[in-house]
């Protein structure tokens, strides 16, 4: 049975209520995480935390844990559910008020929730065996907020299920100049002739640790050649290699965009080498 963690207790999940005026429930006012554990070691702690606090701040969310709270609910739910490789879950929306109104209300306390999902074994950085993920492409239609990781997810949700719907493991989006932002639950890197492209990190995409670590590891490492920048859709037709990143899926190379081939339809050379990296650095952050 998986153990949750609600406003100050660890509990099985079906004994976690909360309720149906919550904020979080009916405007989806709050901010989450997910934090990826292999192992039982955590990847990012720290910068998902500080992402977090930086979210609460954004809207105005007054949560008093600190980091070292938050560290030991983390604890809590490894320990409680079996340790290993694990996705930990983290919710703090606004609270319940006794009415439904738009305004903040004042007074109430955050709800405070969190869960650990099970996750799958980092898979080998090697390109003969690593599935290659299929994507389709969509114009961005969320919102203009999305550097904040809010719970408010339909629009994520709607670009997602699109994907979905036509077999696809993402979706790629592009604003309305014809740019690369992210994709619909991850963060886009494209390769051009041995260089790594990412676009800059701005309103129109979720500030990813992934993308984070990645791109500190490729700097510090020194020997694949990175850029931060505008990436036009030709540009990411026209690419070497693309992949996603994200917490749970780490680097995901993808080898078809809209049912074409993506290079020459192989697992890239250079996901290859920036995998082993981040394989070997990971735990380092
Ligand atoms: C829209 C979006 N972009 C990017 C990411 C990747 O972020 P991270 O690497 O922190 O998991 C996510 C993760 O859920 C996401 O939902």
């Amino acid at each position: 049975m998986s153990i949750v963690y609600l406003n100050g207790q660890f509990m099985p999940i079906e004994e976690a209520k909360i309720s149906p005026l919550d904020r979080g429930f009916l405007f989806g006012d709050g901010i989450y995480e997910v934090i990826p554990a292999y192992d039982g070691n955590t990847v990012g702690l720290e910068p998902h935390m500080q992402r977090m606090f930086d979210g609460m701040a954004a809207i105005g969310i007054k949560c008093e844990l600190t980091l070292e709270d938050w560290k030991a609910i983390i604890d809590g739910m490894m320990e409680k559910n079996g340790g290993g490789n694990q996705g930990i879950y983290l919710q703090v929306s606004r609270g319940a008020d006794i009415k439904r109104y738009h305004a903040f209300p004042e007074g109430v306390t955050p709800t405070i929730f969190a869960m650990a999902n099970p996750i799958k074994p980092a898979v080998e950085a090697n390109a003969a065996t690593a599935k290659g993920f299929s994507v389709a492409t969509t114009q961005d239609l969320r919102w203009q907020r999305c550097q904040i990781k809010s719970t408010a997810l339909l629009g994520n949700v709607l670009h997602f299920q699109q994907g979905y719907e036509g077999g696809n493991d993402e979706i790629l989006l592009y604003n309305e100049k014809g740019n690369l932002t992210e994709a619909s639950s991850s963060n886009a890197f494209i390769v051009k002739d041995g260089k790594v492209i990412t676009p800059i990190q701005d309103n129109q995409i979720l500030p990813g640790i992934t993308r984070k670590i990645i791109l500190s590891i490729l700097e510090k490492d020194g020997s694949i050649p990175f850029e931060v920048r505008d990436i036009s859709m030709e540009e990411v037709r026209n690419a070497d290699e693309i992949w996603v990143t994200s917490s749970s899926k780490e680097l995901a190379p993808v080898t078809t965009i809209d049912g074409q081939a993506v290079g020459n339809g192989e697992v890239g050379s250079v996901w290859e080498a920036a995998f082993k990296l981040y394989t070997a650095h990971k735990f380092e952050y």
